[in-house]
C-alpha cells in the first residue's frame, strides 16, 4: 500500500536527500509524501522498487510514445551502441532523422538537434532574436515552456500577482531571474485574441517572436481556438515578429504534428520528447532563411548552436525508430484510445454522480474535478477542493495499479490495448465512488 514508510521508496527518498536536495534532480517526479522508485518498464505497464507493476499513463511526461522497451527502439538502441555511443563527427543517422521530420512537419524546411525540449525552445528564442535583431519575446499566461530564463515567467501566477486580465503582469515562475529577462519578457493572455492582439501590437517593434503552444499541458490541454493562431499569425506577420510553436509536448497530437492539425504554420518549431524515441532531444526547426543564423560554414557565424551530445547517435537511432512507427495510421489509432478513455472517464463521473471535465485531445486526457468551461489560464477551474480530489484519486490509483500524473493529466502509449483502456476506466470508476464515499 502506499503510502508505506517501511517501503523502499520510502527508503530511497530518504537517502536520496542525504545527497540530493529534494532526494532527487527533478522536481515533476516528486509527489506528497515520497516519489515512488521504479525499476523496470515493459509495454505499457512500469515496475516500481517493490515490485509492484502499474498501467503507465505517465509515460515519462510524454515522450515514451510508445510505452517501454518498444522492442523496434531497443533493437535500434542495441545495434547503435554496438557501433558508435558518441562521437566527435556527424553521423548519417542525424540525416535521417532530419528528413523525417522535416518531411512530416509543414513549418520546418531545416531543423538542428540538441538534448531537451528547453533547449529546442532556448535555440528557437535565440534564432528569433538574431533574425530580427529584437529583444523581447511575448508567450501566453499558464504556459510552461521549459527551463530557459526569458520564458520562465506566468506559468503558474497567483491571483494576487497576475495583474490586469488584458495586460497580465510578468511574473518570475521561478527565483533566480534578473529584472532584465522580466522586462523582456511579455505575457499574453491567453485565447484573448483582442487584447493579446493589442498587446503584440504595441510592442511589435521590440518583439523578436511570440512563442505558443497550441495545446497547453499546464492548462488542462485547453487549445488555442482557431481564432486565436490566426490572429498571432497574422499579426506577427505584419509585424515582421517570428512566430514560434513550442510542439515539445503536443507534437504527439498527430502526424504533422499540432501545426498540421490546427493548420497554421508558424516560422520556428520547438520539438522534444517522442522524437527521440524516449532518449534525451531536443530540437529547433523552422524556415531555412532563420535556420540560416545556425549555418556554421557561413562567417561571420550568427548564432552558435553546440552542445557535446548534440545530434548523438543513440538519441537519433532511437527517434528515428520510435518516430518510424509513427504512421498516419499509428496516430489513428492512438487517438481512438485517447476518445476511448475521455468517453470513459466521462461515463464514470456520470455515473457515480461527480462534477468533472475531461479535457484534452489525441492521445492526451486531463481530468478536473469541475465542469466549469475554461479557455484560459485564469478560467481554469484549479481550487484547492479539486486539487485534492485529484491527488486523492491519483493515491487511489497507485494503489490499484495504475500510474497518471498527479495533477490529473494522462498520456497514452502505442502500446496500450482497448482492454488496457476500460480497465483503467473501470479502476478511475472505483476511486470515484471512493471520493463520493468519504465526502470530497
Ligand atoms: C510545452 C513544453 N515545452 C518545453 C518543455 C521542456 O522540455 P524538457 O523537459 O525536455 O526540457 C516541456 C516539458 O515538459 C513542455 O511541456
Amino acid at each position: 500500500m502506499y503510502p508505506d514508510p517501511n517501503s523502499r521508496s520510502a527508503q530511497l527518498f530518504e537517502r536520496g536527500q542525504r545527497v540530493m536536495p529534494g532526494g532527487n534532480s527533478r522536481v515533476g517526479v516528486m509527489f506528497e509524501p515520497y516519489p515512488l522508485y521504479a525499476v523496470s518498464g515493459s509495454g505499457c505497464r512500469v515496475t516500481d522498487v517493490e515490485g509492484v507493476e502499474r498501467i503507465d499513463f505517465v509515460n515519462n511526461w510524454s515522450s515514451l510514445i510508445h510505452g517501454h522497451s518498444n522492442p523496434e527502439v531497443l533493437d535500434a538502441i542495441a545495434s547503435q551502441s554496438q557501433r558508435l555511443l558518441a562521437v566527435g563527427m556527424p553521423t548519417e543517422v542525424e540525416i535521417e532523422l532530419a528528413e523525417l521530420l522535416t518531411a512530416r512537419v509543414p513549418g520546418v524546411e531545416q531543423i538542428r538537434f540538441s538534448n531537451s525540449g528547453s533547449e529546442g525552445v532556448v535555440f528557437a528564442l535565440r534564432a528569433a532574436k538574431a533574425f530580427t535583431g529584437r529583444a523581447k519575446i511575448a508567450k501566453a499566461e499558464g504556459a510552461y515552456h521549459g527551463n530557459a530564463d526569458s520564458i520562465e515567467v506566468s506559468v503558474a501566477p497567483s491571483p494576487k500577482r497576475w495583474g490586469d486580465e488584458h495586460a497580465p503582469n510578468t511574473v518570475a515562475a521561478t527565483e533566480g531571474l534578473t529584472d532584465g529577462v522580466l522586462r523582456d519578457s511579455i505575457v499574453l493572455p491567453f485565447n484573448d485574441v483582442e487584447a493579446s492582439r493589442q498587446l503584440i501590437e504595441a510592442h511589435a517593434a521590440e518583439l523578436a517572436a511570440v512563442v505558443i503552444d497550441p495545446v497547453v499541458s499546464r492548462m488542462g490541454f485547453v487549445q488555442a481556438t482557431p481564432e486565436y493562431l490566426t490572429m498571432v499569425r497574422d499579426v506577427t506577420t505584419a509585424h515582421g515578429i517570428l512566430l514560434i510553436f513550442d510542439e515539445v509536448f503536443s507534437f504527439r497530437v498527430g502526424y504533422h504534428g499540432a501545426q498540421g492539425e490546427v493548420g497554421i504554420t508558424p516560422d520556428l518549431t520547438a520539438m522534444g520528447k517522442i522524437i527521440g524515441g524516449g532518449l534525451p532531444v531536443g530540437a529547433t526547426g523552422g524556415r531555412a532563411d532563420v535556420m540560416a543564423v545556425f549555418d556554421q560554414t557561413k562567417k561571420p557565424l550568427r548564432v552558435e548552436h553546440g552542445g557535446t551530445y548534440n545530434a548523438n547517435p543513440m538519441t537519433m537511432a532511437a527517434g528515428l525508430a520510435a518516430m518510424r512507427q509513427m504512421t498516419p495510421e499509428a496516430y489513428t489509432r492512438l487517438n481512438a484510445l485517447g476518445d476511448r478513455l475521455r468517453d470513459g472517464i466521462r461515463s464514470a463521473l456520470g455515473e457515480v454522480g461527480l462534477a468533472g471535465g475531461v479535457h484534452g485531445c489525441a492521445s492526451m486526457v486531463a481530468l478536473i474535478f469541475n465542469d466549469a468551461p475554461f479557455t484560459n489560464y485564469r478560467e481554469l477551474p484549479l481550487r484547492r477542493r479539486e486539487a485534492e480530489m485529484v491527488y486523492a484519486l491519483h493515491r487511489y490509483l497507485l494503489n490499484h495499479g495504475v500510474t497518471i500524473i498527479p495533477h490529473g493529466l494522462m498520456l497514452l502509449s502505442t502500446a496500450m490495448t482497448e482492454d488496457d483502456i476500460d480497465e483503467t476506466v473501470a479502476t478511475m470508476r472505483d476511486g470515484m465512488q471512493m471520493l463520493v464515499e468519504t465526502g470530497f
